[in-house]
């Protein structure tokens, strides 16, 4: 190894370290540096390239600009869209939040969309309702046009340049610094000057975002690869809940590109190569707007059943030219531009092909409402990992469960961002000095970039052939529809080129800007999480809200109404369950019942 000494390793000191720069990393560091505090964000991009950009439809909040809401029956609808799998402490706690951190964003510069009476303008999305599901359809997705994540995402960055959070961009984590006191800082590489750096912190906070790229077809830019998820994996934390992985009713056919919800809402439907509004056979009553897992399934049924449109059947239409070409341009400009570039549809004048496209990652790693990253101890019950947080799609904390409401997520990484720094602050005042490291802490990392950059050119078979069939396998055996004998097959493949990982190679054994580098490392990111996922996926034999089973169709509340945890120890996917939390923060829960829309 080229590394044998500290000499070339530059040392950092920061009260706190933010892994990501998407909107949860934002939110929270702007909490903690609004505060006082010395805050990082360690970003492998640009800070206004990261991921929450791409979030279109909205934001969740029962502020009831449009007809009456309440948070509560948005909290209904979440634990039911959950499939009841979503921690109800957690959910409540972020329902609350809504409109109080909604109206935040406004007053933070969120350029939102207005009604004619200046408000918010709210639009409806999928498993939203009123009176506990007996009052009708909600409109609770508070938007900017279908750029929300965009404006969102700008605000928060400007507000963080105001505050003085120090941005170290184009840096990426390798390793966190863990020792019996818990996390105490993270290895990072600056990838354009080919340099190793140590950040050391009292708290460091895991937002890296999903981890959508273990897929061929997603709604995930490359960036998606799960990094944070990983980094815990590697530090001996299991992940919660990996195999619910959902599908977005509509990606663009075969190219994946997300065409939001906020279609259906504003009133398109999908179509069969019928002609036929087959939404209405699957949920008569909430029809284009019943939750994701249900669209995305009807439509797969609708596929393998010869009713799909095209040469090989295998999408169907998105129709909203009948919506008139202004409210196309002003409330869905973007959408008209994607399908232009990515399917050559002018969606005025004619539907979009979609098909259910791999979209988000429900579990993560497991925290409390507070953001602190927990794992259970030997007495059975939840520890916290001291010093280390994760927030937003990293996350599981658990507020999706088995389903996330369209519009939660960015509500998640507000609510759980906020709730997160104020926690921190807390450990801040009680943790005044970083302690000493070990003498060889950085050694793990430096491990990592080396044997990349020692593998360049070595001749073996390169990683973007590996990462193809991961994606492949991913894609295959572990999409809307799974059964065991199909996701055996793919545990078994996965397990096997899992193994040859190491003995892949890279092009370019250059320490300067080396994306195959990074390339590299995340691609040993996803294949972490998408072993866990696959692992996670086989074992449980039910039906629930993502995880459609055709061997095991029902939900089994019996055996299966708890959280999956997946480490991996010794080199091998170990299982293990916890429960859900039942138990709301200050009304009744809502306890299982069989989910019609
Ligand atoms: O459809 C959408 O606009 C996506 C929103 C979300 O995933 O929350």
């Amino acid at each position: 190894m080229a590394y044998l000494s500290t000499d070339r390793v530059e040392h950092h000191f920061h009260d706190v370290v933010i892994i990501g720069s998407g909107g949860a990393g934002m939110r929270c560091a702007l909490q903690l540096a609004d505060a006082g505090h010395r805050v990082a964000i360690i970003t492998k991009v640009l800070p206004t390239r990261s991921h929450t950009v791409a979030a279109q439809g909205g934001i969740n909040a029962s502020l009831g600009n449009v007809d009456s809401d309440h948070w509560h029956w948005h909290m209904y609808d979440t634990v039911k869209g959950s499939d009841y799998l979503g921690d109800q402490d957690a959910i409540e706690y972020m329902c609350r939040a809504a409109p109080l951190l909604v109206r935040e964003l406004e007053h933070q510069g969120v350029p939102f969309s207005r009604l004619e009476n200046g408000r918010i303008y709210q639009r409806p999305f999928g498993g939203q309702s009123r009176e506990f599901g007996a009052g009708g359809q909600a409109a609770r997705t508070c938007a900017a046009a279908d750029r929300t994540g965009h404006a969102i995402l700008h605000s928060m960055y400007q507000q963080n340049l105001r505050a003085g959070t120090h941005f170290y961009q184009e840096f990426f984590a390798l390793d966190l610094i863990t020792d019996d006191g818990g996390c105490q800082g993270v290895m990072a590489w600056d990838i354009a000057r080919g340099e190793y750096h140590l950040f050391q912190a009292k708290a460091v906070i895991l937002a890296t975002g999903g981890a959508g790229r273990v897929f061929r077809v997603t709604t995930n830019a490359h960036i998606c690869t799960g990094d944070g998820g990983a980094l815990a994996l590697a530090a001996g934390l299991p992940l919660e809940d990996m195999e619910f992985f959902q599908f977005h009713p509509t990606g663009i056919a075969h190219v994946g590109p997300l065409i939001t919800e906020g279609v259906r809402g504003e009133g398109g439907y999908l179509i069969n190569a019928e002609g036929e509004r087959f939404m209405e056979r699957y949920a008569p009553t909430a029809r284009d707007l019943a939750s994701r897992d249900v669209v995305s399934r009807a439509i797969a049924q609708e596929i393998r059943e010869g009713r799909g449109c095209g040469p090989d059947r295998d999408y169907v239409l998105l129709k909203l030219d009948h919506l008139g070409e202004e409210l196309i341009l002003s409330r869905l400009p973007n959408i008209h531009e994607l399908a232009l570039r990515f399917a050559d549809v002018d969606c005025t004048k004619e539907p979009i092909p979609v098909q259910p496209t791999a979209h988000y990652t429900m579990g993560g790693i497991p925290t409390n409402r507070f953001g602190e990253v927990v794992y259970p101890g030997y007495d059975g019950k939840e520890t916290v990992f001291p010093g280390l947080y994760a927030i937003g799609e990293a996350a599981c904390v658990s507020v999706h469960g088995a389903n996330r409401l369209g519009g939660n997520s960015l509500l998640e990484i507000i609510v759980f961002g906020r709730a997160c720094g104020n926690q921190v602050m807390k450990r801040l005042k009680q943790h005044r000095y970083h302690p000493p490291l070990a003498k060889d802490c950085w050694q793990q990392g430096v491990a990592r970039v080396e044997h990349w950059l020692d593998r360049g050119r070595s001749g073996q078979e390169g990683i973007a052939g590996v990462r193809l069939q991961m994606q492949s396998i991913m894609q295959e055996h572990f999409s809307v529809y799974r059964t065991h004998e199909v996701m055996a097959e793919g545990v078994r493949k996965l397990e096997s080129l899992a193994a040859s990982l190491p003995e892949a190679s890279i092009g370019d054994g250059n320490r300067l800007f080396n994306t195959e580098l990074i390339e590299a490392m995340e691609l040993e990111n996803l294949m972490s999480l998408a072993r866990v996922t696959a692992a996670g996926a086989l074992a449980r034999t039910e039906s629930r809200g993502a995880h459609a089973r055709d061997d095991f169709p029902e939900r089994d509340d019996q055996d299966w109404l708890k959280h999956t945890l997946a480490g991996i120890r010794d080199g091998r996917v170990q299982l293990d369950y916890k429960p859900v939390r039942m138990q709301p923060m200050t009304v009744d829960a809502f306890p299982p019942k069989k989910r019609v829309y």
